[in-house]
C-alpha cells in the first residue's frame, strides 16, 4: 500500500513503524467520511503487517484533529451513520491492534480528535495542544467513546463538566488529569515520540501484545475477571521464544535478541 492511495491522510511505513498523519490542515484535520475510512484502512494495514511494530498517529498543521467534520452534519441522517459503521471503529481497532499505538498530539484535539487521541495507548502532547469534547455546542453528544472513555480516565465529575460545557483544556491540564503521558515543547514533539518508539522497538512485540490485552481488559471487566485474564496471559508468556531469550540474556548479562515469537 502506498501513500498515494490516500487523500485525507498520509500513511508511511518505515523502520518497523507506521506513521499516520491526518492531513486536512486547512480544516484543522476535521474528520470527514473519507478521512475516517482512510484512517480505518491504514490501521487495518498496520495491524496485519508483521513488519509494523509500533503505530503513531499525528496531525498535519496546527491541529491533531478538530473532530468530526461539522459541514457534513446538517444533512447527515442516522441511516448514513449506520451505513458507514464507522463511529466506534477507530476506537475498537486501536484497542484491538496488538501493537502499541501512540498519539503525537501536535495541536487541537477536539471532539473525535480528542477521542482518537484517548483511544491510543500512549499520548504525547505538544505544550500548545488543547483537548475538549465540544460536541454539545453543535447539537450532538460525543459519538466515538467520549462519554465512556473520558469518565473512566478522569472521573465522572470532570468528564461531565468537559462534555456539558464543551470547554477546552490545556495540554498541562490534560496531563494533570491523566489524559496525557507527557507534555513537551512543540519543537521536541517528534524527537520525544521517536525516543519512545525506539524504547518500544527494543521490547518483544509478542510480550507487549499480551501486556496491552491484559491492560485493556482492566478497563472492561471486573477486577477478579481481569486478574484471571492476566494470569492466563502471564502463563502464555512462558510459551514464547522471546521469554526464554530475554530471561537467559538477563542471567547471562548480555543483550537479548527478540524475535516476536
Ligand atoms: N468541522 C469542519 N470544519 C472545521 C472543523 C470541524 N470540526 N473545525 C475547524 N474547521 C474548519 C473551519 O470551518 C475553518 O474552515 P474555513 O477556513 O474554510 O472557514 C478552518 O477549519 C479553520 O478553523 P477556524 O475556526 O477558522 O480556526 P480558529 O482557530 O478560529 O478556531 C476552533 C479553531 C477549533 C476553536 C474552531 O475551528 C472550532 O470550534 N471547531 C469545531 C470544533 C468542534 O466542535 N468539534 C467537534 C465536532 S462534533
Amino acid at each position: 500500500m502506498s501513500q498515494l492511495q490516500f487523500q485525507a491522510i498520509i500513511y508511511e511505513k518505515k523502520n518497523n513503524v507506521a506513521w499516520i498523519t491526518l492531513n486536512r490542515p486547512d480544516k484543522l484535520n476535521a474528520q470527514n467520511a473519507q478521512m475516517r475510512a482512510e484512517l480505518i484502512q491504514a490501521l487495518q494495514d498496520a495491524a496485519k503487517d508483521d513488519n509494523v511494530r509500533v503505530i503513531v498517529i499525528t496531525g498535519a498543521g496546527r491541529a491533531f484533529s478538530a473532530g468530526a467534520d461539522i459541514s457534513e452534519f446538517p444533512v447527515l441522517t442516522p441511516a448514513d451513520l449506520v451505513k458507514r459503521a464507522e463511529l466506534i471503529r477507530p476506537y475498537e481497532l486501536i484497542r484491538s491492534i496488538p501493537k502499541p499505538v501512540i498519539a503525537a498530539v501536535n495541536g487541537l484535539a477536539l471532539g473525535g480528535g480528542c477521542e482518537l487521541a484517548l483511544a491510543c495507548d500512549i499520548v504525547i502532547a505538544s505544550e500548545d495542544a488543547q483537548f475538549g469534547q465540544p460536541e454539545v455546542r453543535v447539537g450532538v453528544i460525543p459519538g466515538g467513546g467520549g462519554t465512556q472513555v473520558l469518565p473512566r480516565l478522569v472521573g465522572e465529575k470532570i468528564a461531565k463538566e468537559m462534555i456539558f460545557t464543551g470547554k477546552f483544556i490545556s495540554a498541562q491540564e490534560a496531563h494533570r488529569l491523566g489524559m496525557v503521558n507527557r507534555v513537551v515543547p512543540k519543537e521536541k514533539l517528534m524527537e520525544e515520540v521517536n525516543n519512545l518508539v525506539n524504547e518500544l522497538l527494543k521490547q518483544s512485540p509478542i510480550i507487549l501484545a499480551f501486556a496491552k490485552m491484559a491492560i485493556n481488559r482492566a478497563l472492561e471487566t471486573t477486577l477478579s475477571e481481569g486478574m484471571r485474564v492476566e494470569a492466563d496471559l502471564f502463563r502464555l508468556c512462558f510459551s514464547t521464544e522471546d521469554q526464554k531469550e530475554l530471561s537467559k540474556a538477563f542471567l547471562e548479562k548480555r543483550s537479548p535478541v527478540v524475535k516476536g515469537r
